[in-house]
């Protein structure tokens, strides 16, 4: 299926966006674009390089990435991914992991070699995870660089686990969820007082040195934030906000999301 754009940009707008009439559209426009550049890699012998999200957001253009492997051939085998954060702390092998989501919905489906997959270590001693963080970002450089990061957005506003006030500059780090966070995801665990505190997650600076950002937004409840974000003047209050400093971002939404625009 090709996915329609419905709509692109106003002239008010400080963050170019893509409106799909559906999050399946608009998540099948996003693999297709991510399969593109997988092959023009291939083609002259190149990895590429990938920042990658959990969330229900990218669920649909995972789906349609492990069909175009299974039906069309497509190959990870020269992808190398990076995952914007997993929870602190917590155990690679638990069902709520970031670790598990990413294999259960991508990985364990596809070509990728294992020692090109990267998620946050939830695992690291805490004394330990400043330096960890630094070198999570260096392994991000010594890659090449993200060619594309995906990122979905908080109702709140958050890219990554980067809370409002989280600085522009700020590399991978140990942050403390927002209890707005903390109950969105509660959906993912038995009770509230289960999902942690706190969390590993690539920092607003990390991000922006990415060379493409593919910001996905689906639905009513996102709609304020996404308007904050490409309207509004830049702040850290509104983390996504802070994308408007680069220039190779793009927002790709679907209608109820695009309401406030
Ligand atoms: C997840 C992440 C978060 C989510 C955001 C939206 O790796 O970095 O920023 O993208 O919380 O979550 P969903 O997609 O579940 O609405």
């Amino acid at each position: 299926m090709m996915a329609r754009t419905l709509n692109t940009n106003l002239i008010s707008n400080k963050i170019p966006y893509e409106i799909y009439e559906s999050s399946k559209q608009g998540a099948i426009a996003v693999a297709q674009m991510i399969a593109t550049l997988i092959k023009e890699k291939q083609r002259v012998g190149e990895n590429c390089v990938l920042g990658l999200a959990t969330g229900s957001t990218p669920e649909p253009m995972y789906a349609e990435l492990i069909r175009m492997h299974k039906e069309e051939g497509l190959s990870f085998k020269n992808v190398i991914t990076f995952n914007l954060d997993e929870y602190y702390p917590m155990k690679p092998e638990s069902s709520q992991s970031y670790h598990y989501f990413m294999e259960k919905q991508l990985f364990a489906h596809v070509d990728i070699k294992e020692e090109n997959v990267h998620v946050p270590d939830g695992t690291i001693q805490e004394n330990d995870i400043k330096e960890y963080g630094a070198s999570y970002d260096k392994q991000i450089a010594d890659a090449g660089g993200i060619d594309i990061q995906i990122l979905g957005i908080g109702n709140n506003g958050h890219i990554g686990f980067n809370e409002p006030g989280a600085s522009r500059y700020s590399g991978t780090r140990l942050i403390t969820l927002d209890e707005n966070t903390r109950e969105a995801n509660a959906r993912n665990f038995s009770h509230l007082e289960e999902v942690p505190y706190r969390a590993i997650t690539m920092g607003i600076g990390s991000i922006l040195k990415s060379k493409k950002i593919m910001l996905l937004a689906w639905g009513d409840k996102k709609a304020d934030a996404v308007q904050k974000s490409i309207l509004e003047e830049a702040t850290e209050s509104v983390p996504a906000s802070l994308l408007q400093a680069h220039n190779n971002c793009v927002f790709i939404i679907d209608t109820a999301a695009s309401r406030l625009l």
